[in-house]
């Protein structure tokens, strides 16, 4: 009889039988569990810093660029708070990660053939939604960002201490922006950028460059949400590494 009565409560919802709840799940541990510790470490405002590796939650510092600004808070403000804003933008207005939290957090609806919980139909991407049409600007800063990034793993690596540094730290660095780079030139509104409006792509030299460009951002853009959740992850582990070297909880490997 309970059993009846639970089928016929959750048939309110979905007749699906199979685990649809799982992927929602997953998405509000890993990215709830990411903002939890990103605003942490936001907060904490230490550790962004070990020897040649400088953690990508802070880097760039811009405290240097805008020092006025420390004059209108009451606390000290720390390299993560000026910079992850731009990343996250990027991030929450990303085609895949749009998906991904109107599906576990709002449940707009939390999969197909499931009724969301939320009282409000969803609405489009209107009202604040018309914000994400803003993802195209926050790709360029992404990619200026990137740059950077690359650069950190130079440094990683020993770029200004006139030999090669070769270190557990490095390797975590190169795998990060590697990944990084597969998600940011996997991007759907990049891959418009690159072949988008062109009526021809064999008539002269410039569309057959164009051809050849959209065709590995599409690759990239195949596996779109495997580079981004790769990539966070990969953010995560690199800050975690950094912050415990600095803290003395653990120790670089270096071979070289
Ligand atoms: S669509 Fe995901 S990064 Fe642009």
């Amino acid at each position: 009889m309970a059993a009846a009565t639970q089928q016929l409560a959750w048939g309110r919802f979905t007749l699906r039988r199979d685990a649809w709840w799982l992927q929602p799940l997953l998405v509000i541990l890993g990215l709830g569990g990411f903002g939890l510790y990103s605003t942490y470490r936001v907060f904490e405002n230490a550790h962004y810093v070990a020897g040649l590796y400088q953690s990508p939650l802070g880097s760039p510092d811009l405290r240097g660029y805008v020092p006025w600004l420390q004059a209108f808070v009451p606390f000290t403000i720390s390299p993560a708070l000026l910079i992850l804003p731009f990343p996250l933008l990027f991030r929450l207005t990303c085609y895949y990660y749009r998906k991904a939290y109107y599906r576990s957090f709002f449940t707009m609806p939390p999969a197909c053939a499931v009724r969301g919980a939320s009282s409000h139909a969803y609405p489009g991407e209107r009202g604040i939604f018309l914000l994400q049409n803003l993802h195209r600007f926050f790709l360029y800063l992404a990619i200026l960002i990137l740059v950077i990034l690359w650069y950190d793993t130079a440094l990683a690596f020993g770029l200004e201490t006139g030999h090669l540094v070769v270190g557990l730290g490095g390797f975590l660095f190169l795998g990060n922006v590697i990944l990084l780079s597969g998600y940011t030139f996997g991007c759907h509104s990049l891959r418009h950028l690159v072949g988008g409006k062109l009526d021809c792509y064999s008539c002269d030299e410039g569309s057959k460059a164009r051809y050849k460009v959209w065709q590995r951002v599409s690759w990239l853009n195949t596996n779109h949400m495997g580079w981004a959740w790769a990539s966070l992850f990969s953010i995560w582990a690199v800050d975690l590494f950094v912050r415990f070297l600095d803290i003395g909880l653990i120790r670089d490997v270096r071979l070289l």
